[in-house]
């Protein structure tokens, strides 16, 4: 095992030194890897439904039209670049508030910090979590996002597996996950997608949504919910109804947001970390934990995109053309989700879904024909970005994809 992650070993004094020359190499991230395999391709009407990032009907990822002139007012407004500290950019962190916690924004038992990404944010809960009850069980849907796992690892907790979906039915195995979620202990966390579910595209309805809240409350769970693509699936309101829900019924709640999908802005790393608990003080005890925490992992977040959403989110003419541009995003997704449904009753589900993510019902042999025959590069697991490709390659994508199916 490789010594620089095995704790017991850093602390026997008689195990031989290890060297860096010792570590033995870790296996490669495979939607990292797919992502080298795509660029390593000449063919030129490849197709990557691979990466998970949004693009348009020609194929690009481009930056918001928004976006670009919220730098330009920072560029030219932006005075010093002194360090903000370990909270980031507050102001925005408080105009997230009620975008995502709506009626309540004003709660003063939930605080929040800006994050490096969503990712960031999931890290700090975790280890919030891992600090005030190391015992604590982190019940993690299958199949789900395969970063959440590795995240849990590094902070030590224990994973706990409870059914979400069948692949090849398209369909959310909601009793099965409720049958899991009843076995928990009080203080285990349960881990949920706020919406458009990644890697499935299968959001819990309003009724599922109310069941999972009565059983974590009743439970006496933690729930900490990964919203990273609010606005991608039915609207910023609607989307945020899990959280909303939750926070109506439960005294501890955590939040991971991230903001690089719905603001574009990917690589700038832009996420907000929230936590409620019984009481204010409460709060602000935990609170104390977690700049603790994110000063000794990243000291403060990037500024430079928070700065532009918080710019965007504070002007109101921005904010109106944002949601523009987001609404058009969304539509996208949704257009092409029907586009693909309806060129088979097989992928009737993929309508059904949200999200820029659905799963196809092919087996890794058949991802890899794809791949090899067809240009065409999805993850292993038939997980594809309904987005990854531009208008004029979906006929291409669905005719492939049906060939595969019917085998
Ligand atoms: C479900 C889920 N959570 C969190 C993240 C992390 O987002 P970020 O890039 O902001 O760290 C992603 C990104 O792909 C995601 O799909």
């Amino acid at each position: 095992m490789n010594r620089l992650i095995a704790p017991a070993m850093l602390t026997q004094t008689h195990a031989k030194a290890g060297r860096l020359a010792d570590l033995e190499p870790v296996a490669e991230d495979s939607l990292i890897g797919l992502i080298a395999l795509v660029n390593a391709d000449s063919r030129p009407d490849k197709i990557d439904v691979g990466v998970g990032v949004f693009r348009d009907g020609v194929g690009n990822t481009p930056i918001l039209k928004v976006m670009k002139e919220a730098e330009l007012r920072l560029n030219a407004t932006q005075v010093t670049k002194a360090y903000l500290g370990s909270a980031g950019d507050k102001r925005f962190a408080e105009l997230l508030r009620p975008i995502l916690l709506g009626h309540h924004a004003g709660d003063d038992r939930i605080a929040g910090l800006q994050t490096p990404g969503g990712c960031g944010a999931l890290r700090l809960g975790f280890e919030l979590i891992a600090k005030a009850n190391p015992g604590a069980r982190v019940f993690v849907g299958t199949p789900t996002w395969p970063n959440h796992p590795p995240i849990i690892n590094a902070v030590r907790l224990r994973i706990e597996e409870y059914p979400y979906y069948e692949r090849g039915q398209g369909v959310i195995r909601f009793e099965d996950m409720i049958a899991a979620l009843q076995s928990a202990e009080p203080g285990d966390v349960a881990l949920l997608h706020g919406c458009c579910h990644n890697p499935t595209g299968a959001d819990l309805s309003e009724d599922q949504w109310r069941e999972v809240v009565r059983v974590v409350s009743e439970r006496g769970l933690t729930p900490l919910i990964d919203i990273a693509y609010q606005g991608f699936g039915r609207g910023l309101d609607e989307d945020a109804f899990g959280v909303r829900l939750m926070l109506d019924a439960c005294d501890e709640v955590i939040v991971a947001q991230s903001c690089d999908k719905n603001f574009s802005v990917y690589r700038d790393r832009v996420g907000c970390f929230f936590v409620k608990t019984g009481s204010k003080t409460k709060t602000d005890t935990a609170m104390g934990h977690v700049f603790h925490r994110a000063r000794e992992m990243w000291s403060m977040p990037p500024d430079h995109g928070a700065a532009a959403v918080h710019i965007i989110l504070d002007d109101p003419e921005l904010r109106a053309r944002w949601l523009v541009e987001l609404r058009a995003m969304r539509d996208r997704i949704n257009a092409v989700r029907q586009r693909i449904a309806a060129a088979d009753p097989r992928l009737a589900f993929v309508g059904r879904q949200f999200g820029m993510f659905s799963m196809l019902p092919l087996s890794k042999q058949q991802v890899l024909k794809l791949r090899e025959d067809e240009a065409i590069y999805m993850a292993d697991s038939g997980r594809f970005n309904v987005v990854g490709m531009g208008d004029g390659q979906i006929d291409r994508f669905t005719a492939a994809i049906i060939e595969a199916m019917d085998g």
